[in-house]
């Protein structure tokens, strides 16, 4: 038997296990699980590119197929009803015959408006779980997405099964072979257009399939966090490059950022340095310790990074309490992995509902919880020149900061420095390392 088919069994128990427990806790029946519907475009015809439900998504590898529904008790073979109309329209998919399929009573549904037919009689004692509440209105659930089933969905989505460990370990080495074709671009001279469509072209995925929009961002683009803009043009001076692209595998996420200089200068030392940081960061994760000390630990290091840089003077307090630190590094350190590139749950405490949120100083950190094996996150440091945020330091934090080197580091952007790690009981495992991309 192939080795994911062999995980995957596991996998399927596991999901049924914990079906069983939650509507055994909650009185329920069952779980009713929606793949989604498409979304049409205003004033038009087209539909926006279909994502399906990740609840769905967390049962079996079916990402393109609107109108699915599985039907779970966490006792009986779960039952897939597959979307498969008469159309000459689209394209309909085959019946699903994969790894995967022996371990469902699959039925097949032609029209999405007659679903009630494959449905419980009654659907009162049975959640429904997905988007469309007013559908689930109609076809008379009661129970729409409730707190205390997701709220326990949520938290156990953190507990990867073995399964979705080898998948996300598969979207790791898919994204690396993207990241060594895109370096190599970049230092051909392509354009971030040309990057991108070398990077997907090498990973064999299109811009809908990729969990999320790619950075691809040359010189001072690379300190627009969010920069999914793609130059047509190349700038009149090449001097770095930072790339954030994933890959996915059956649904699941990898998530990767690397930074170049395009010369050996003072801008390819801090890479190398912030690379060092990220480094020493990993190598602290381990079962028990609480992932937002990680990311005040890595505020110390930046700071000590940026008094060696002769980017900013005074102690790692100083540059800490002043908000200098977070004027560089203003984003948050990481976050859960998986079905998502944020993956639910990041500051989920227990099953119950339990959250604690991101620190105040430090809004934007995406995961709180406490590190357990089996847990998939991605660490990733940054450090970049943003004036906005340097133009609201304190008048005695902006004597702090050496003018002069950002007035050199500024044309280069930023860095951002971002792997892809499993915690395991006594080690971690650097899946995006691994995979062949080294530094
Ligand atoms: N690519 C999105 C992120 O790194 O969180
Ligand atoms: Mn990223
Ligand atoms: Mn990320």
């Amino acid at each position: 038997m192939d080795q994911l088919a062999h995980l995957y069994h596991a996998h399927i128990g596991e999901l049924n296990r914990r079906v069983a427990e939650i509507c055994q806790r909650e009185n329920i029946s069952g779980l009713v699980i929606h793949s989604g519907q498409p979304h049409r475009q205003f004033l038009d015809d087209l539909n926006y590119p279909f994502k399906v439900n990740p609840q769905f998504k967390a049962w079996l590898p079916i990402l393109d197929t609107a109108n699915c529904w599985l039907i779970a008790n966490g006792q009986d073979k779960p039952t897939l009803v597959f979307y498969r109309p008469v159309d000459f329209w689209h394209k309909v998919n085959d019946v699903p015959q994969a790894f995967w399929t022996e371990h469902f009573d699959i039925q097949l549904l032609t029209k999405p408006d007659r679903i009630a037919d494959y449905l419980p009689k009654s659907l009162t004692s049975w959640a429904y779980i997905g988007e469309h509440l007013d559908v689930a209105d109609i076809l008379g659930f009661t129970a729409r997405n409730p707190d205390a089933v997701m709220n326990y969905l949520h938290y156990h989505r953190a507990d990867k099964t073995q399964y979705e460990l080898e998948c996300m370990r598969r979207a790791n080495q898919i994204a690396v072979k993207g990241h060594l074709a895109a370096k190599n671009a970049f230092y051909n001279g392509a354009t971030e257009f040309e990057i991108q469509q070398q990077y997907l072209l090498e990973i064999g995925q299109g811009e809908n399939e990729v969990p999320y929009g790619n950075i691809v961002a040359l010189n001072q683009n690379a300190a627009i966090l969010h920069y999914t803009a793609l130059e047509h043009v190349n700038p009149v001076q090449r001097l770095s490059f930072l790339i954030d692209a994933g890959a996915s595998y059956h649904g699941y996420a990898a998530d990767i950022t690397r930074t170049y200089a395009f010369e050996k200068n003072r801008f390819c030392e801090l890479i190398a340095a912030l690379n060092k940081v990220q480094l020493a960061i990993i190598d602290t994760m381990k079962p028990g310790v609480k992932y937002t000390d990680l990311h005040i630990a890595t505020h110390q290091h930046i700071a000590q990074l940026l008094i060696n840089f002769d980017i900013a003077k005074g102690s790692i307090e100083q540059l800490i309490e002043q908000g200098i630190t977070r004027a560089f590094f203003p984003h948050g350190l990481g976050h859960m992995l998986g079905l998502q590139v944020h993956d639910m749950g990041g500051y989920a405490h227990d099953e119950r509902g339990t959250n604690i949120a991101a620190p105040g100083d430090h809004p934007f950190l995406r995961c709180t919880r406490v590190l357990a094996p089996n847990q998939v996150l991605t660490i990733e440091p940054g450090l970049y020149i943003i004036d906005t945020l340097l133009e609201q330091l304190s008048i005695s934090a902006k004597q702090a900061v050496n003018w002069n080197t950002i007035d050199e580091l500024r044309p280069f952007g930023g860095i951002r420095i971002e792997d892809n790690v499993i915690v395991h009981h006594n080690r971690n495992e650097n899946m995006t390392r691994e995979s062949g991309l080294v530094d």
